[in-house]
């Protein structure tokens, strides 16, 4: 009898066990595949700073199969009275409307004459930025390395929907936003989660080493990332305008990336707006930080940092890479690493000599500028604000 209980005890056991080992396969791969079963097979509009975000907008959009396009603009929800057609069948579109009215909302719609996706003939609004030079506020979030885990999970979209209702004129995305160049899934589902903001609101990234190549495998040169992104200049390292400040993104995420072309445009990007009367701030941003915890010093941004964005008096350096948050400030500059952007967290972070403050979760930073006066709050997964920096510009006048 007694072995008789063992033996249903046994079975009982058995069954527990592999049910619990069943919910926790079940689970994870809702994880994994549920965000991909979401992803449409398009990239829904998306807007970027082309030129003088003033005056212009860049629209992106990519559609399942070949058509032509149409955006139709305007002042009016009710009169869209300007228009920008492409009679190429592509797959990738990409408008620039140009000769724009300054800190205007302007309205737009998408439509195409033999499809009809889900985001076409739908009305939607975008914001130009103010007339440059004047000092009206600049509200800006950044954040940095979204790309999914090796499981396929991030945190991307619940950041996104965090700083939404705070109604940033734009988002600046520090890099690794994919897990490699080649894979496209993860590219539809970066597009597909920027979605929902960035149809009214530029999303301008940094390209990060994973936009580049992956991990021990194949390099693209971020050529993909080139293809689907669409920012001033030569796009692999660009700089805007916008109010009074002037924002440089770098190219910086691995040794050959920091070119001599990309020193000698950096040299005069800087000595353009150090020179000009108009500019208070100068914010540059870039993937792979100069310092943090995990790793003080890196050669390679050693060759921008000392000649530099020292001597220019660089007010505020944005980077990822590491996937904490951290604030450090060195000779006069503030360094903040916006890493936790929904990737796999650091495993330890431990402050250095230099660190004002550090968090090792998921989170996003909330930037706003008045006049010469700059504060920065870092805002974790629970909407909490875990570190508050105030900064008055070196060109304070
Ligand atoms: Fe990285």
């Amino acid at each position: 009898m007694a072995r008789w209980n063992e033996v249903v005890l046994g079975f009982v056991k058995c069954g527990l066990l592999f049910g619990i080992m069943f919910a926790v396969l079940g689970i994870f791969f809702l994880n994994c595949i549920g965000p991909w079963l979401n992803s449409p097979n398009y990239k829904p509009p998306h807007l970027s700073f082309i030129g003088d975000p003033s005056t212009s907008m860049g629209i992106a959009f990519e559609t399942p199969e070949a058509c032509n396009a149409t955006v139709y603009y305007g002042l009016s929800e009710t009169d869209l009275n300007m228009s920008q057609t492409d009679n190429q069948l592509r797959t990738l579109h990409f408008f620039n409307l140009t000769n724009l009215l300054p800190n205007m909302t302007y309205y737009y719609l998408i439509n195409a004459s033999e499809r009809n996706y889900a985001f076409m003939n739908v009305v939607e609004t975008f914001r130009t930025a103010p007339p440059f030079g004047s000092k009206d506020p600049i509200h800006f979030a950044v954040l940095g390395d979204t790309r999914p885990d090796i499981f396929g999970m991030t945190k991307h979209k619940e950041l996104l929907d965090l700083i939404k209702p705070r109604k940033p004129d734009f988002i600046l995305n520090v890099g690794d936003i994919v897990l490699g160049p080649t894979y496209t899934h993860q590219w539809d589902r970066f597009f597909y989660e920027i979605g929902d903001i960035a149809k009214n609101i530029p999303y301008m990234v940094s390209m990060g080493n994973h936009e580049h190549h992956e991990a021990g495998g194949e390099a693209d040169a971020g050529r993909t990332y080139l293809k689907y992104m669409h920012f001033p200049g030569v796009e692999e390292y660009y700089a805007f305008n916008y109010s009074n400040a002037c924002f440089i993104s770098m190219n910086i995420q691995s040794e050959e990336s920091i070119t001599a072309e990309q020193l000698d445009w950096l040299n005069k990007t800087l000595t353009n707006a150090n020179n000009s009367v108009e500019i208070n701030w100068i914010i540059v941003y870039f993937h792979t930080p100069p310092y943090c915890t995990t790793e003080s010093h890196p050669v390679i941004v050693e060759r921008v940092v000392e000649p530099y964005l020292v001597p220019f008096k660089v007010d505020l350096v944005l980077a990822g890479h590491h996937h904490h948050y951290e604030r450090l400030e060195i000779d006069g500059i503030s360094y903040v690493i916006s890493g936790g952007g929904g990737a796999e967290l650091d495993l330890f972070v431990t402050p250095t000599e230099w660190t004002s403050s550090i968090a090792n979760t998921y989170q996003f930073c909330d930037i706003l500028i008045n006049g010469t006066v700059l504060n920065l709050y870092c805002v974790d997964y629970n909407n909490l604000i875990i570190d508050q920096l105030t900064l008055t510009a070196w060109r304070n006048v």
